[in-house]
């Protein structure tokens, strides 16, 4: 078992774990993992090299045959920048069918492990605290309604030049959490000893700042 911390933060789509778990690394001068960004991509490979979605073993290829790189903000996939492409919705649905997918879950479990590099790592997804990280020093649930969390992933997609609209996200993100959480394989749940964090009224520095003490505060 690794000795360099792991924070786990766990939550379902547009909870704004992204946002929490970047400033957490940033604060800490930790690592970060946004394992969702390896489902997209994963999505992305599929659709681009033609394998159908419900291809198990296609996919499955697809994902342990691609090159990804993260700098900074910006995301590779071989030699193209796909920062933009990964967060089209119709990418983040793909997304969250293939995960249902044992095999592709197995593909990118050695590449996630990877992401844990001294001095420390907060990783950001459904299953980092029940699957991939389960001995993370610290693990959040982080939670938000609905409605708060339709409204953040509307913004976010009109900032990046998406168009969308309300109805078809609520629509969508209840779609998403029904998939992520009745799924088979590694179902979105809080981890044993996971403390819940409900950011609905929380802005993303208070839900920080929450981790943070929390962190400084775990027993060890
Ligand atoms: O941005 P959003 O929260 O919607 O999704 P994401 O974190 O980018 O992840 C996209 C999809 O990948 C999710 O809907 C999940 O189905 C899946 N996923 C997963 O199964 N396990 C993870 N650790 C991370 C993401």
């Amino acid at each position: 078992m690794s000795s360099i911390p792991v924070i786990a933060i766990d939550g379902p789509t547009a909870s704004g774990k992204g946002t929490v778990a970047q400033r957490v690394a940033a604060r800490l001068g930790y690592h970060y993992l946004d394992s969702g960004a390896l489902y997209r991509l994963a999505a992305l490979s599929a659709l681009r090299g033609g394998a159908s979605l419900a291809d198990e073993t296609a996919v499955a290829i697809q994902a342990r045959a691609m090159t990804v790189r993260f700098a900074g903000e910006r995301i590779f996939l071989g030699e193209d920048e796909v920062s933009n492409a990964i967060r089209a919705e119709e990418v983040g649905n793909s997304a969250s069918r293939i995960a249902a997918l044992p095999a592709v879950r197995q593909a990118l479990y050695d590449l996630q492990l990877g992401f844990r590099q001294a001095p420390g790592l907060v990783a950001d997804g459904r299953d980092m605290a029940t699957v991939i990280f389960p001995d993370a020093a610290l693990k959040v649930f982080l939670t938000a309604s609905v409605e708060a969390r339709a409204q953040r992933r509307y913004k976010q997609l009109i900032e990046k030049g998406f168009s969308a609209s309300m109805a078809d996200l609520l629509k969508d993100l209840a779609e998403r959490d029904a998939r992520d959480t009745n799924r088979a394989v590694a179902p979105l749940r809080p981890a044993e000893g996971a403390h819940l964090l409900d950011t609905s009224d929380m802005t993303a520095d208070q839900a920080v700042d929450q981790v943070l003490n929390w962190y400084a505060g775990r027993a060890s």
